[in-house]
């Protein structure tokens, strides 16, 4: 497993649970030495068990020793970083390119050489001729096998996962798929065999449908609030049709994360290099980023219009519960707005506050959800953390200068409000009023 990032320790902790014998190479020699004393660089259930059971039963290596962990194996997965480039949407291949050509130097009989990282369509193809390029005498065979981990549930998500796509063109490395796979396909996980180009745009393909599932849901919610209808109950009645199902209908302030802004960007850049545009993509794309700011006028407009000087506690930074990842979180743009319009800020998050501390300024942070509502003029809750939804609203009504909410993931059932003396706003729904 070249790159012992969230995708490769992750990936690599879970073939190794399958009882395969895998090395994890990581070019930082720091996080190696940090993975070896048993510690786990990223926040992610269970995967510091898994890790730790593994590694005890020397199954699961850690090195940065790519020559000697290619020479050992059967097959090697890339699952190096593949960041956004600004701007453009496209994605910087420095690093995976530099990791097939030095896998390539290391070739010595057959070997797998498998992108696990989410890739541009045409890369599997690009790496092959690269790695023949400069390894004519080499005998290996590319694969495409993107991932569809959420964090905070990625393990599950391994083990159980929905599907598996593989883009495979030769049979020896079929069958080493799916032996890797195998404890996966006993269990009935459906592994779909492709071509190179196919699984690489599924990968994309599946977090934009997603994303355009959330934006949809997003404007659906917006248009609840102008008519009177309730998201809640719309959503349940889509979810009933099958053909529409339940999952990814929950409105919220916008997605986030490292996965779907990224992807998203890069399905329309795609389509763009292909001249075959992306149009529901880039629609959706606009609809989240004009929504951040639509948040910040429903918590001014629930303020009165004014938020100069009011005390406002956030709850939930992180862009979704169980993690402590913030890239492209809603906080980030939302809380540095209410500031700039005067509010002053007091934060609470369970897990984010360390990531958070270095992208937020003049904020006061709270250890505890009730301290941080002490004295507040307004409570908005932009993460739907389980330990806001066990929040006792009377204790938050007690502590509170003003009583306004705003619930930016309708954490509280409308009934729960009932004698207390919440202005409640929520997403899709009535307001109501004490
Ligand atoms: C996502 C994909 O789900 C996963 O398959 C892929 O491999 C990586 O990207 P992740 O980014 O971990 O995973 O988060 P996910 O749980 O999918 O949520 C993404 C964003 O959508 C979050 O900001 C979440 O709050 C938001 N969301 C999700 C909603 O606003 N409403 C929903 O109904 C679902």
């Amino acid at each position: 497993m070249i790159g012992s990032g969230y995708v490769g320790l992750v990936s690599g902790a879970c073939f190794s649970e399958f009882g395969h014998s895998v090395d994890c190479v990581d070019h930082d020699p720091e996080k190696v030495k940090l993975l070896r004393s048993g510690e786990v660089p990223i926040y992610e259930p269970g995967l510091s068990d898994l890790i730790s059971t593994n590694s005890t039963e020397g199954r699961l290596f850690f090195s940065s020793d790519l020559v000697g962990a290619v020479r050992a194996a059967d097959v090697v997965f890339i699952a190096v970083g593949t960041p956004g480039r600004r701007g453009d949407g496209a994605v910087d291949m420095q690093y995976v390119d530099d990791a097939a050509l030095e896998i390539a130097a290391a070739l010595d009989g057959f070997k797998v050489i498998v992108t696990k990282s989410t890739v541009p369509v045409g890369t599997a193809r690009r790496l092959e001729g690269l790695i023949r390029k400069a390894r004519p005498d080499a005998d290996f065979a590319m694969v495409s096998n993107p991932e569809f981990l959420r964090e905070g549930s990625a393990i599950e998500d391994f083990m159980r996962p929905d599907k598996i796509v593989v883009g495979v063109e030769d049979e020896r490395a079929e069958e080493l798929m799916r032996q890797a796979y195998r404890p996966l396909s006993l269990r009935d996980a459906p592994l779909i065999m492709t071509d190179f180009e196919t699984a690489e745009l599924v990968k994309y393909a599946n977090n934009a449908f997603l994303a355009m599932r959330i934006s949809f849901i997003n404007e659906l919610s917006d248009l609840c609030e102008a008519t009177g209808a309730n998201i809640g109950e719309a959503s349940n009645a889509l979810g009933k049709d099958r053909r529409i199902g339940p999952y990814f209908l929950h409105p919220g302030p916008s997605y986030g994360g490292s996965c779907f802004p990224k992807d998203t960007k890069a399905l329309v850049a795609i389509g763009e290099q292909y001249g075959s545009p992306m149009q529901s993509i880039d629609t959706t794309i606009r609809i989240n980023d004009e929504r951040k700011m639509r948040m910040v006028e429903k918590i001014c407009s629930a303020m009165g219009g004014e938020v100069s000087g009011k005390r406002i506690t956030v709850l939930g930074i992180s862009f979704k519960p169980n993690t402590d990842d913030i890239r492209e979180a809603p906080a980030l743009t939302i809380i540095p707005e209410l500031q700039e319009r005067g509010a002053l800020i007091t934060a609470h998050d369970p897990a984010a506050r360390e990531n958070a501390e270095q992208e937020l300024q003049d904020v006061e942070w709270a250890s505890d959800p009730l301290d941080a509502i002490e004295g507040a003029d307004c409570l908005v809750i932009l993460t739907e953390w389980n330990a806001y939804r066990g929040l006792d609203l009377k204790a938050v009504a007690g502590l509170m200068q003003n009583h306004v909410i705003v619930d930016l993931r309708n954490v509280f059932d409308i009934r729960q409000l009932a004698g207390l003396p919440f202005a409640y706003h929520s997403l899709g729904r009535k307001t109501v009023n004490p």
